[in-house]
């Protein structure tokens, strides 16, 4: 699927409209999304989405230096942010394998050095600056269940609101 978005507040309304699919069945709480883009594409603001339709009541912040936050909810939201790791080895260091294992939502921005840990599930998302305000946002899924969830997505149509 293949999105426009015009502002931050679009952005963060597909992220809260994938949220909110997810939310609504219980299949899919442990759900691993992948949000790739430059630096300042909109990964952080899609995952704030995220946690607005999880209706989790937290003003989550970037995990760039901490690399995991985690917040509770029924599912709650695991965000991670491994930019600044270099290598694979690091990953298992900070539990990363435990991570996945847990029932919440997993958003991982910068999931490269994670492609190996992930199994057949995942929806993967690409945010690419057109303009300073204008992003392309392509949205794929690995596996079933992930697949299910976009045409759950898909259903809402091509609306922002
Ligand atoms: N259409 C848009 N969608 C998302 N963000 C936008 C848009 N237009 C402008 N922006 C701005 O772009 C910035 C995106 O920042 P954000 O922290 O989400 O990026 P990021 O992809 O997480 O970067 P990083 O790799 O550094 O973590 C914000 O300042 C936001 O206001
Ligand atoms: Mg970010």
């Amino acid at each position: 699927m293949e999105f426009r978005s015009n502002k931050p507040e679009e952005t963060k309304n597909l992220g809260i409209k994938l949220a909110d699919i997810i939310k609504n069945n219980n299949n899919y709480f442990s759900q691993i999304i992948l949000l790739t883009g430059d630096l300042g594409a909109g990964k952080t603001v899609f995952a704030k989405g995220l946690a607005e339709g999880l209706e989790l009541d937290v003003n989550i912040t970037s995990p760039t230096f901490n690399l995991i936050n985690e917040y509770e909810g029924h599912p709650g939201l695991i965000h991670m942010d491994f930019y600044r790791l270099d290598k694979k080895e690091e990953l298992i260091q900070i539990g990363f394998e435990e991570y996945l294992n847990m029932e919440a939502v997993k958003a991982i921005e910068w999931p490269q050095l994670a492609f190996d840990y992930l199994g057949d599930e995942f929806i993967f998302i690409k945010i690419t600056n057109l303009n300073e305000n204008e992003r392309e946002i392509i949205i794929e899924a690995e596996g079933k269940k992930s697949q299910n969830i976009l045409k759950g997505l898909n259903k809402y149509g091509n609306t922002w609101d």
